[in-house]
């Protein structure tokens, strides 16, 4: 697997990830993610949208308010208990994690000798202000997690979308979490996206549910390319859960810096929607249709990080082989996750065939990302867009425009990324070839 530096130097030179302000001199552990980068973390964002909401009859979706009423927070057990232990330094004042560091050696900053303070807790939410005045009354978080909307607005989507047990809501977008020790490129940040939903569930149904959508995360995990060797599934402990859940089960990757977390699934059991009914006074049942049985439903979660999602599918395409004596990169992701899927390419810059291939790309761009290069010799160009995991290369050449074989007039070449194969395909079945592929 490629190692970490140079994936980040590999993300950076292609336009994958940059440096959050970099003109600046950055800031530390924040990233942004640049013109392929967003392409790729859109459609990781819309294959999982379409998997697990819009492909289903028992699943909706919301787009909830960032910055939720601070009572959410507390109702939810965050405000007392989202913590991670903390120590400091007594010497340099560095802080780190207490259950990251071992606290009998010296620190791992200047050195000192049992100088740590006692493990103290520290609540990750970052705070904001509302409004002109800076005060107590006008506290509220930047969301930790993108569950609580799904819980507080149960009522309302039960209401208007009518729905039958067992159901989800899905939810996807930024969380914020004030983390003691970011680190490893996007794999710990302060500012992160998630994408999760709340499967609601007769009590009596979690176990079977839990199972169910266990082989469903196994199964996105394939269909992204993510190399399921490196994948392992981690039962967490008693005492080692959050507070809210009666059973986690963690998928764990092979990073390069040690196999860590890669998505969580929690069985929440009736914790959250009885919290918020008894905080706010609002009713959070559901009314069986049949018997009129007032429950209240138990939750199924499953949690998948956009950003390490990310850097799993990355670790996962990146190969190097060797071609004709030269090392050739490439992505080899999947085509539905490629920023770019056809890249049409003139083999010169002559203006008879840039305008060909340039009135080509426009006209595939429409369906499909396109780019169009013309500078370079071909092979380079073949070797930035398999660097990029671009699916297909079109090459328009001079038998295109009818100078060369008579037979391959208004024809043109289509190179495969993995296989390198090329078939010649005319103009007007390019669609056509290529819908069969994309
Ligand atoms: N609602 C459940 C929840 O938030 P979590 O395990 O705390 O569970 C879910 O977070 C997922 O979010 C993780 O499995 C991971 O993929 C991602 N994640 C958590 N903290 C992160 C951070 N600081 N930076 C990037 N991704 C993070």
């Amino acid at each position: 697997m490629i190692e970490m530096e140079k994936l980040v130097n590999f993300c950076k030179s292609r336009g994958f990830i940059y440096s959050g302000s970099e003109i600046y001199g950055g800031l530390a552990n924040s990233w942004d993610y640049g013109p392929l980068g967003v392409e790729l973390k859109n459609n990781i964002k819309a294959a999982w949208w379409k998997k697990f909401v819009t492909s289903r009859l028992d699943m909706v979706g919301i787009d909830a308010a960032l910055i939720m009423n601070p009572k959410v927070w507390e109702a939810s057990g965050h405000v007392a208990t989202f913590t991670d232990p903390l120590v400091e330094c007594k010497q340099c004042h560095e802080r780190f994690r207490a259950d990251q560091i071992d606290l009998t050696k010296p620190c791992g900053n200047c050195g000192t000798k049992e100088s740590f303070t006692e493990p103290a807790a520290f609540n990750m939410m970052l705070k904001t202000w509302l409004g002109a005045k800076q005060e107590v009354a006008a506290v509220a978080y930047l969301r930790p997690e993108t569950a609580q909307a799904m819980f507080v607005n149960f009522a309302n989507v039960v209401r208007t979308e009518r729905m039958r047990l067992p159901f989800g809501i899905a939810q996807s977008g930024k969380a914020f979490r004030n983390e003691i020790t970011p680190g490893n490129f996007i794999f710990r940040q302060r500012e992160f996206e998630l994408m999760e939903f709340e499967y609601f569930v007769s009590p009596d149904q979690w176990e079977k549910s839990f199972g169910y959508w266990l082989g469903q995360m196994h199964e996105w995990v394939t269909e992204c390319g993510i190399d399921q060797s490196k994948v392992h599934e981690v039962e967490i402990p008693d005492g080692d859960r959050a507070h809210y859940s009666k059973r986690t089960i963690d998928l764990e990757f092979d990073y390069p810096f040690g196999r860590k977390e890669l998505y969580g699934l929690a069985y929440r059991g009736d914790f959250d929607l009885n919290a918020h009914a008894e905080s706010s006074g609002k009713e959070l049942l559901y009314t069986d249709p049949e018997t009129n049985e007032k429950i209240t439903p138990h939750v199924i979660e499953p949690a998948f990080g956009v950003d390490r999602t990310f850097l799993a599918v990355m670790l996962s395409a990146y190969h190097e082989e060797e071609v004709e004596g030269e090392v050739r990169i490439v992505m080899r992701l999947p085509v539905h996750l490629a920023p770019v899927k056809i890249a049409v390419l003139p083999l010169s810059k002559k203006t008879e065939l840039s305008a060909v291939s340039l009135a080509l790309a426009e006209r595939l761009a429409k369906r499909w990302r396109t780019n169009h290069h013309s500078s370079q010799s071909i092979g380079k160009r073949y070797r930035r867009e398999d660097e990029i995991g671009t699916p297909f290369c079109i090459t328009i050449d001079f038998d295109t425009l009818g100078e060369g074989e008579v037979n391959l007039k208004d024809t043109v070449t289509v190179r495969e990324r993995d296989s390198m194969k090329q078939d010649r395909v005319l103009i007007v079945d390019l669609e056509k070839y290529l819908e069969a592929r994309l």
